[in-house]
Protein backbone atom coordinates (compact mmCIF):
# COMPACT_ATOMS: atom_id res chain seq x y z
CA UNK A 1 0.00 0.00 0.00
CA UNK A 2 1.12 3.60 -0.76
CA UNK A 3 0.03 6.76 1.28
CA UNK A 4 0.89 10.02 0.18
CA UNK A 5 2.56 12.95 2.22
CA UNK A 6 1.17 16.06 0.46
CA UNK A 7 4.39 18.91 -0.52
CA UNK A 8 3.30 21.93 1.63
CA UNK A 9 5.32 23.82 -0.51
CA UNK A 10 2.77 23.62 -3.05
CA UNK A 11 0.25 24.65 -1.27
CA UNK A 12 -1.31 28.41 -0.79
CA UNK A 13 1.21 29.93 1.57
CA UNK A 14 -1.20 32.65 2.87
CA UNK A 15 -3.63 29.65 3.24
CA UNK A 16 -1.60 26.84 5.06
CA UNK A 17 -3.56 25.76 7.72
CA UNK A 18 -6.40 25.28 6.36
CA UNK A 19 -4.45 23.48 3.34
CA UNK A 20 -3.25 21.38 5.58
CA UNK A 21 -6.61 20.52 7.64
CA UNK A 22 -7.81 19.69 4.24
CA UNK A 23 -5.43 17.41 3.07
CA UNK A 24 -4.56 15.60 6.62
CA UNK A 25 -7.22 13.52 6.90
CA UNK A 26 -6.37 12.13 3.67
CA UNK A 27 -2.42 11.94 4.41
CA UNK A 28 -0.07 9.89 5.96
CA UNK A 29 2.12 13.05 6.73
CA UNK A 30 2.44 17.06 5.87
CA UNK A 31 5.95 17.51 3.88
CA UNK A 32 7.92 20.47 4.97
CA UNK A 33 10.25 21.12 3.02
CA UNK A 34 12.93 23.10 4.28
CA UNK A 35 15.56 25.12 2.04
CA UNK A 36 18.41 27.75 3.21
CA UNK A 37 19.44 29.38 0.08
CA UNK A 38 22.78 27.41 0.14
CA UNK A 39 22.48 23.62 -0.45
CA UNK A 40 19.60 25.27 -2.87
CA UNK A 41 19.29 28.41 -4.18
CA UNK A 42 15.36 28.46 -2.45
CA UNK A 43 14.62 30.21 0.63
CA UNK A 44 11.57 28.22 2.43
CA UNK A 45 10.10 27.48 5.52
CA UNK A 46 11.85 26.84 9.20
CA UNK A 47 10.84 25.76 12.13
CA UNK A 48 8.03 28.20 12.98
CA UNK A 49 5.94 27.10 10.22
CA UNK A 50 6.21 23.40 11.45
CA UNK A 51 4.90 24.41 15.00
CA UNK A 52 1.81 26.21 13.19
CA UNK A 53 0.79 22.62 11.82
CA UNK A 54 1.83 20.61 14.68
CA UNK A 55 -1.14 18.60 15.34
CA UNK A 56 -2.82 18.46 11.86
CA UNK A 57 -1.15 15.20 10.80
CA UNK A 58 2.48 13.96 11.67
CA UNK A 59 5.01 16.03 10.06
CA UNK A 60 7.63 14.72 7.48
CA UNK A 61 10.49 17.21 7.31
CA UNK A 62 13.23 17.05 4.31
CA UNK A 63 16.21 19.08 5.00
CA UNK A 64 17.42 20.94 2.09
CA UNK A 65 20.68 22.50 4.30
CA UNK A 66 24.17 22.43 3.84
CA UNK A 67 24.76 21.57 7.54
CA UNK A 68 21.61 19.72 8.85
CA UNK A 69 22.79 19.26 12.52
CA UNK A 70 22.46 22.81 13.75
CA UNK A 71 18.67 22.60 13.04
CA UNK A 72 17.40 18.84 14.35
CA UNK A 73 16.82 19.87 17.98
CA UNK A 74 14.62 22.90 16.45
CA UNK A 75 12.38 20.68 14.22
CA UNK A 76 12.40 18.21 16.77
CA UNK A 77 11.42 20.81 19.52
CA UNK A 78 8.18 21.60 16.78
CA UNK A 79 7.56 17.68 16.90
CA UNK A 80 8.80 16.83 13.52
CA UNK A 81 7.84 13.08 13.40
CA UNK A 82 10.02 12.20 10.14
CA UNK A 83 13.31 14.17 9.69
CA UNK A 84 15.29 13.31 6.33
CA UNK A 85 18.98 14.83 5.33
CA UNK A 86 20.61 14.95 2.01
CA UNK A 87 23.56 12.51 1.64
CA UNK A 88 25.10 15.34 -0.19
CA UNK A 89 24.99 18.15 3.09
CA UNK A 90 27.35 18.15 5.55
CA UNK A 91 28.21 15.12 7.72
CA UNK A 92 24.83 13.19 7.40
CA UNK A 93 26.26 11.01 9.78
CA UNK A 94 26.33 13.19 12.34
CA UNK A 95 22.67 14.27 11.78
CA UNK A 96 21.54 11.05 12.15
CA UNK A 97 22.84 10.23 14.81
CA UNK A 98 21.51 13.28 16.76
CA UNK A 99 18.14 12.56 15.29
CA UNK A 100 17.91 8.82 16.33
CA UNK A 101 19.43 10.45 20.02
CA UNK A 102 15.64 13.03 19.91
CA UNK A 103 13.78 8.93 19.02
CA UNK A 104 12.51 10.75 15.88
CA UNK A 105 12.29 8.63 12.64
CA UNK A 106 15.39 9.74 10.76
CA UNK A 107 15.50 9.59 6.65
CA UNK A 108 18.72 9.53 3.88
CA UNK A 109 17.58 11.68 0.67
CA UNK A 110 19.16 11.49 -2.19
CA UNK A 111 19.24 13.56 -5.29
CA UNK A 112 19.16 11.81 -9.08
CA UNK A 113 22.76 12.94 -9.91
CA UNK A 114 24.14 11.51 -6.97
CA UNK A 115 25.33 7.73 -7.50
CA UNK A 116 22.85 5.28 -5.39
CA UNK A 117 25.26 4.16 -3.49
CA UNK A 118 26.30 6.68 -1.83
CA UNK A 119 23.64 6.19 1.05
CA UNK A 120 25.06 2.57 1.68
CA UNK A 121 26.93 3.78 4.61
CA UNK A 122 24.04 5.70 5.89
CA UNK A 123 21.08 3.18 5.41
CA UNK A 124 21.49 1.06 8.04
CA UNK A 125 20.65 3.71 10.93
CA UNK A 126 17.60 5.02 9.29
CA UNK A 127 14.18 4.34 8.78
CA UNK A 128 13.63 6.11 5.44
CA UNK A 129 15.30 6.35 2.06
CA UNK A 130 14.02 9.40 0.25
CA UNK A 131 14.42 8.77 -3.25
CA UNK A 132 14.95 12.31 -5.42
CA UNK A 133 12.98 12.21 -8.27
CA UNK A 134 13.91 16.23 -9.39
CA UNK A 135 17.02 18.14 -8.24
CA UNK A 136 15.95 19.54 -5.53
CA UNK A 137 14.79 23.28 -4.93
CA UNK A 138 11.40 24.04 -6.42
CA UNK A 139 7.98 22.57 -6.75
CA UNK A 140 6.72 21.75 -10.19
CA UNK A 141 9.52 20.28 -12.31
CA UNK A 142 9.00 17.53 -14.42
CA UNK A 143 9.78 13.48 -12.96
CA UNK A 144 12.78 12.10 -13.35
CA UNK A 145 11.93 8.55 -15.09
CA UNK A 146 15.30 7.03 -13.81
CA UNK A 147 13.76 7.40 -10.30
CA UNK A 148 11.45 4.48 -10.74
CA UNK A 149 14.95 2.05 -11.41
CA UNK A 150 16.40 3.30 -8.19
CA UNK A 151 13.31 2.57 -6.34
CA UNK A 152 13.20 -1.01 -7.67
CA UNK A 153 16.83 -1.14 -6.91
CA UNK A 154 16.76 0.05 -3.05
CA UNK A 155 13.46 -2.12 -2.13
CA UNK A 156 15.23 -5.67 -3.22
CA UNK A 157 18.51 -3.99 -1.50
CA UNK A 158 16.43 -3.10 1.69
CA UNK A 159 12.84 -4.56 1.97
CA UNK A 160 12.38 -3.39 5.59
CA UNK A 161 12.81 0.42 4.67
CA UNK A 162 10.37 3.07 4.22
CA UNK A 163 10.81 4.15 0.80
CA UNK A 164 9.75 7.86 -0.29
CA UNK A 165 9.86 9.58 -3.50
CA UNK A 166 9.72 12.91 -4.07
CA UNK A 167 9.55 15.14 -7.10
CA UNK A 168 7.13 15.64 -9.86
CA UNK A 169 5.23 12.71 -8.79
CA UNK A 170 1.33 12.83 -9.32
CA UNK A 171 -1.52 10.12 -10.43
CA UNK A 172 0.27 9.36 -13.65
CA UNK A 173 3.27 7.95 -11.97
CA UNK A 174 1.83 6.86 -8.58
CA UNK A 175 1.19 3.23 -9.61
CA UNK A 176 4.84 2.71 -11.47
CA UNK A 177 6.02 3.99 -7.84
CA UNK A 178 4.28 2.01 -5.61
CA UNK A 179 4.98 -1.27 -8.00
CA UNK A 180 7.89 -0.48 -8.05
CA UNK A 181 8.21 -0.89 -4.50
CA UNK A 182 7.84 2.83 -3.47
CA UNK A 183 5.76 3.63 0.47
CA UNK A 184 5.33 7.09 0.19
CA UNK A 185 4.75 9.28 -2.12
CA UNK A 186 5.72 13.13 -2.02
CA UNK A 187 3.29 15.63 -4.17
CA UNK A 188 2.87 19.12 -4.31
CA UNK A 189 1.76 20.64 -7.57
CA UNK A 190 -0.15 17.55 -8.71
CA UNK A 191 -2.37 17.88 -4.45
CA UNK A 192 -2.38 21.61 -4.56
CA UNK A 193 -2.53 22.69 -8.09
CA UNK A 194 -5.46 20.37 -8.76
CA UNK A 195 -8.96 22.18 -8.30
CA UNK A 196 -9.82 18.64 -6.49
CA UNK A 197 -7.01 17.97 -3.98
CA UNK A 198 -8.91 14.82 -2.13
CA UNK A 199 -9.97 13.14 -5.40
CA UNK A 200 -5.90 13.57 -6.38
CA UNK A 201 -4.87 12.28 -3.31
CA UNK A 202 -7.02 9.16 -3.35
CA UNK A 203 -6.34 8.39 -7.06
CA UNK A 204 -2.79 7.91 -6.13
CA UNK A 205 -3.37 5.87 -3.29
CA UNK A 206 -4.77 3.42 -5.50
CA UNK A 207 -1.60 2.67 -7.06
C1 LIG B 1 11.71 19.75 -4.20
C2 LIG B 1 10.91 19.41 -2.97
C3 LIG B 1 9.63 18.72 -3.26
C4 LIG B 1 8.68 19.54 -4.08
C5 LIG B 1 7.54 18.68 -4.54
O1 LIG B 1 12.90 20.32 -3.83
O2 LIG B 1 11.65 18.58 -2.10
O3 LIG B 1 9.02 18.24 -2.08
O4 LIG B 1 8.18 20.62 -3.37
O5 LIG B 1 6.77 19.43 -5.42
P1 LIG B 1 6.22 18.80 -6.79
O6 LIG B 1 5.37 17.63 -6.37
O7 LIG B 1 5.46 19.90 -7.38
O8 LIG B 1 7.41 18.37 -7.58
ZN1 LIG C 1 10.64 17.48 -0.40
Amino acid sequence: MVEIAPSMLGANFGEMKREAMLVAPHSAYLHMDVMDGHFVPNLTMGPDLVKALRGIADIDVHLMVTNPSDFIKDFSNVGADIISVHVEANNPGKAIKLIKELKIKAGIAINPSTHSSAIEPFVESVDMILVMSVEPGYCGQSFHENAIQRVKTYREKYPDKIIEVDGGVGPENAALLAEAGANLLVAGSAIFGSSDPIKVIEDMKKG
